[in-house]
């Protein structure tokens, strides 16, 4: 066998190693009780643990149910142009289980709506405070301020 052959050989061996081991560290990763504002269930959970894994390390993991299905898509479709930043280590796997999840816990926009980059921008997110006539401008750190438990997943309102 020639080199290139042996190469990939042993590059599509690691890939599926690296499948296995993260499938069953994202398993484990269950027993993590976690409160959620949906509580993602059966095949949901995988896709949610992972989101929690990959996208709550810069900043609070943002329920799913705040943005529409079109940014999700855009957000993990380009991990290397994230708001000025890159997310690293996002493999066609773990993006597919995340995206499962975030797809069936969001919505789509209607037609002709505009793409929404920021939660500030979006109809959902204002949808969901209905009765809010909120202050200041809505950021990703203005969350906790009434989402004191926002870090750990949990959108219940302080009262
Ligand atoms: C390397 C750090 C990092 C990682 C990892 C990361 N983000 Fe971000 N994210 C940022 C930064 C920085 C911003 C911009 C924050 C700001 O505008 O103040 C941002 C902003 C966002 C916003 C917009 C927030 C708003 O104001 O509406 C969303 C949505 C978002 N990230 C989703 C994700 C998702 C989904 C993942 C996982 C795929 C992820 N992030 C992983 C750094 C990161
Ligand atoms: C000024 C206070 C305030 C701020 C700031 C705020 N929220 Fe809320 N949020 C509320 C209140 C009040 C509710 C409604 C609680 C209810 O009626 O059950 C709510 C509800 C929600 C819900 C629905 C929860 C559920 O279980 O149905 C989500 C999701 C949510 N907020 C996300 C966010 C995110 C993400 C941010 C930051 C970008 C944010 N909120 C900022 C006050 C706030």
């Amino acid at each position: 066998m020639n080199k290139r052959a042996w190469i990939t050989i042993i590059i599509s061996f690691i890939l599926s190693w690296s499948i296995v081991i993260g499938w069953s560290a994202s398993r484990s990763f269950d027993s993590m009780a976690m409160a959620s504002v949906d509580k993602a269930t059966g095949n949901f959970k995988i896709g949610e643990d992972l989101y929690v894994e990959n996208c709550a390390t810069c900043h609070i993991p943002i329920p799913p149910s705040v943005l529409p299905q079109e940014t999700w898509q855009e957000i993990l479709e380009t991990p290397t142009n994230h708001y000025g930043t890159k997310v690293e280590g996002l493999t066609g796997f773990t993006q597919r289980l995340m995206w499962q999840y975030l797809q069936n816990y969001s919505r789509q926009l209607l037609k002709d709506e505009i793409k929404p980059k920021y939660m500030a921008q979006s109809r959902y997110f204002f949808a969901l405070h209905p009765q809010i006539n909120f202050s200041s401008t809505i950021t990703i750190n203005s969350c906790i301020e009434c989402h004191s438990q926002g870090q750990n997943f949990d959108y219940s309102y302080n009262e």
